[in-house]
């Protein structure tokens, strides 16, 4: 039976989802960035990983905690996140049922350090043959298509679950940038305080994530949506449900959205002119979950009068970026840092 080499691999390990890029085929594994553990004492067993751990989010058995190891952009639990990486490559080379280890390309947040960099590498030592890391402003931009190798400037803001990273890119350059630990998931914790406060009912993370997706927006245009939710009454302590409209939504989630846009301009007003002069005729790029969210491009573009195109793919930006330099290494070989 005819067997592959060696299959390198991109990997995207994000606050909220982790994608694996196998070269050559594409996506191959797109999982939440989500554990279960059973705490036993100092022992940690895990009881699922990926779709199946996100399933078991704010309904665990006793005894089980559901973790999320990297919050807001930065590894929160460095044994957990080791472990899911380890086992998300193990799948996806299982899946590849190459002979030798993979080269791993991994996305990581610019404002990465030396610890969390060594912690990437040491937990896949034994899964690849070599490990390099690329900036994720830099592999969105370049999943994007955008034209990083040259001499004009990109505009990429990439929002996440925890952060929010800009960055203007000329000839593989990381020219400017700002990260704001503001995304997903400031949106969805606001959400359950509005729900709290205004309405005294209990939501988890899921349902505030669902009610974003389905009625949050960031402009007006979309302030008539309706949907009902179910939780819990903090007055009666039963379940209720209540109808509750995109406008209260869009105002709950203002502040985040504020955030982002103040954040698009800081990078704007901190560009050298002539490159700005560049963006101004090409545009903002906006990729990552957080560019789903109904009306924001259209805000952005309202607050800052320039032209804003949405990724075609916005989930899978960074890794596709950080596949298509595995796919093409000799003109992208000065994007990535050794690990
Ligand atoms: N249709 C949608 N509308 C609004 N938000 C959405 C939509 N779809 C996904 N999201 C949000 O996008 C976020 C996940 O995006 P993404 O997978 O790009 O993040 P990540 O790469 O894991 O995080 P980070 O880059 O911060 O580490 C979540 O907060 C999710 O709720
Ligand atoms: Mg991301």
């Amino acid at each position: 039976m005819f067997r592959v080499l060696a299959r390198d691999l991109a990997v995207d390990l994000g606050t909220a989802n982790t994608l694996i890029y196998e070269k050559g085929t594409g996506v191959v594994l797109d999982e939440p960035s989500i554990v279960a553990l059973k705490q036993d004492g100092p022992r940690r067993d895990i009881v699922a990983i990926g779709a199946e751990a996100k399933e078991m989010l704010g309904r665990t058995p006793e005894g089980v905690k559901v973790i999320r190891p990297i919050r807001t952009g930065v590894i929160a639990d460095f044994e957990v996140a080791g472990l899911m990486l380890r086992e998300f490559i193990g799948r996806a080379r299982k899946k590849a049922r190459a002979l030798f280890k993979p080269r791993v390309i991994v996305g990581v947040p610019s404002g990465i350090t030396e610890v969390e960099k060594r912690a990437i590498r040491d937990s896949i030592e034994g899964e690849a043959r070599e490990v390099k890391l690329i900036d994720e402003a830099m592999a969105a931009a370049i999943g994007c298509g955008l034209p990083v190798t040259e001499a004009t400037a990109s505009l990429i803001v990439d929002i996440g679950g925890g952060t929010t990273d800009i960055a203007v890119i000329s000839l593989k350059d990381i020219v400017h940038s700002v990260s704001v630990r503001r995304g997903g998931d400031a949106m969805d914790e606001a959400i359950i305080n509005h729900m709290r406060r205004r309405h005294h009912l209990l939501i988890g993370e899921a349902t505030a994530e669902l009610i974003k997706k389905t009625i949050g927006s960031a402009h007006s245009d979309y302030d008539n949506q309706e949907m009902e939710v179910r939780g819990r009454s903090l007055t009666s302590g039963s379940p209720a449900a209540l109808v509750v409209t995109g406008e209260e939504i869009r105002e709950a989630t203002a502040e985040v959205v504020n955030t982002i846009c103040a954040s698009i301009r800081q990078a704007l007003e901190n560009t050298p002119p002539e490159l700005s002069g560049d963006i101004i005729e090409s545009g903002i790029m906006l990729a990552g979950g957080g560019a789903l969210l109904k009306g924001l491009d259209r805000r952005v573009h309202e607050e800052l009068g320039i032209e804003v195109k949405v990724a075609e793919d916005p989930l899978c930006a960074v890794v596709e970026g950080a596949g298509k330099v595995l796919d093409n290494t000799e003109l992208y070989k000065d994007v990535w840092f050794q690990a």
